[in-house]
């Protein structure tokens, strides 16, 4: 796999599969919305950018010219998902890319959250347009919650006690790079989830024990995460993340690691590992 286009490559989780494509020999073009964005991205390996408006498909035919691979990932909790892996789909179909995987999400098919829905319908979506398409399926990452222990307050509007198989961004990105360099995993759909359950209480905890520091765990309510955190999201996003927030305090969200470390060849990073690495 030569040239492998990353959508939403500024973003968080584009920058990390841009580094591992990177790192596993591919020449990565990044998919930026503004070529304001350009930087970000190639200070995460970018060989080159293209200029991509996801809403309307403009610059998607210009992008896939030359590119062998595609790897996409969404805007997060962005209402027209679903248009989006259409538009994506369509144009790479078109341009008869090797392989295409997307970036979909742990359980896309829990009822109780609406953009996990509209997930399992862009993964739909992909594998009627692309057959062969893969489909990654990551937990949450540990890097959510990263630097809230570093400042020493995990303050979270959901269940101290539910239980969450939270995995490293890092260890996802390098699944990724893995399935658009390697053959062997078309047509698969992957679950990645890290090798531990734990509550926020036990990410306190092992937190406090890692870094030597003192790290709370406190619980806040919807209403102030609406006024704080929440204030600057789009209603429909707000709308979004208190129903995944309700989902968290009646069952977590919790998958298995078996795919993952079949994948790494090794046991997937813990909290402990993000933890201690991100202190070097
Ligand atoms: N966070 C998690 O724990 C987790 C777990 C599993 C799955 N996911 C999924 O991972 C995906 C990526 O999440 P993320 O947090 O990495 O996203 P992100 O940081 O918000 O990155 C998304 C990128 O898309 C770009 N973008 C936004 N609107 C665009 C448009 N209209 N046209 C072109 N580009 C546009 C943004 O550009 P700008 O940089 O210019 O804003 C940004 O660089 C989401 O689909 C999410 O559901 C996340």
């Amino acid at each position: 796999m030569r040239t492998v286009l990353v959508i939403g490559a500024a973003g968080k989780t584009g920058r990390a599969v841009a580094r591992a494509l990177t790192a596993a020999g591919a020449e990565v073009r990044a998919a930026v919305r503004s070529p304001d964005s350009g930087p970000r991205a190639y200070a995460a390996g970018a060989r080159s950018i293209s200029v991509v408006d996801l809403e309307s498909g403009a610059g998607l035919d210009e992008a896939l010219e030359g590119v062998d691979g595609v790897y996409h990932l969404a805007p997060n909790v962005h209402p027209d998902e679903v248009g989006i892996a259409e538009r994506v789909g369509s144009a790479a179909a078109r341009a008869g890319v090797q392989r295409f995987a997307f970036h979909s999400v742990l359980h896309p098919d829990d009822a109780s959250m609406p953009h996990h829905v509209r997930k399992a319908e862009a993964e739909h979506v992909v594998r009627s347009l692309l057959p062969g398409a893969t489909v990654l399926r990551p937990a949450a990452y540990h890097q959510n919650l990263l630097d809230a222990a570093r400042s020493g307050r995990l303050a979270v509007p959901y269940s101290l006690d539910a239980p969450f198989t939270n995995v490293d961004l890092g260890d996802v990105a390098a699944a990724a790079a893995l399935v658009l360099t390697r053959p062997g995993h078309e047509g698969l759909t992957l679950e990645l989830a890290g090798p531990e359950m734990l509550t926020v209480r036990d990410q306190a905890a092992i937190a406090v024990d890692v870094l030597g520091v003192p790290v709370s765990a406190e619980r806040i309510s919807p209403e102030s995460w609406v006024t704080g955190r929440g204030a600057s999201l789009s209603a429909q996003a707000r709308s979004d993340l208190l129903a995944m927030f309700a989902a968290y305090d009646h069952h977590g969200l919790v998958g298995d690691a078996t795919t993952l470390r079949r994948l790494l060849g090794r046991s997937p990073r813990t909290w402990s590992d993000v933890l201690r690495a991100s202190g070097s």
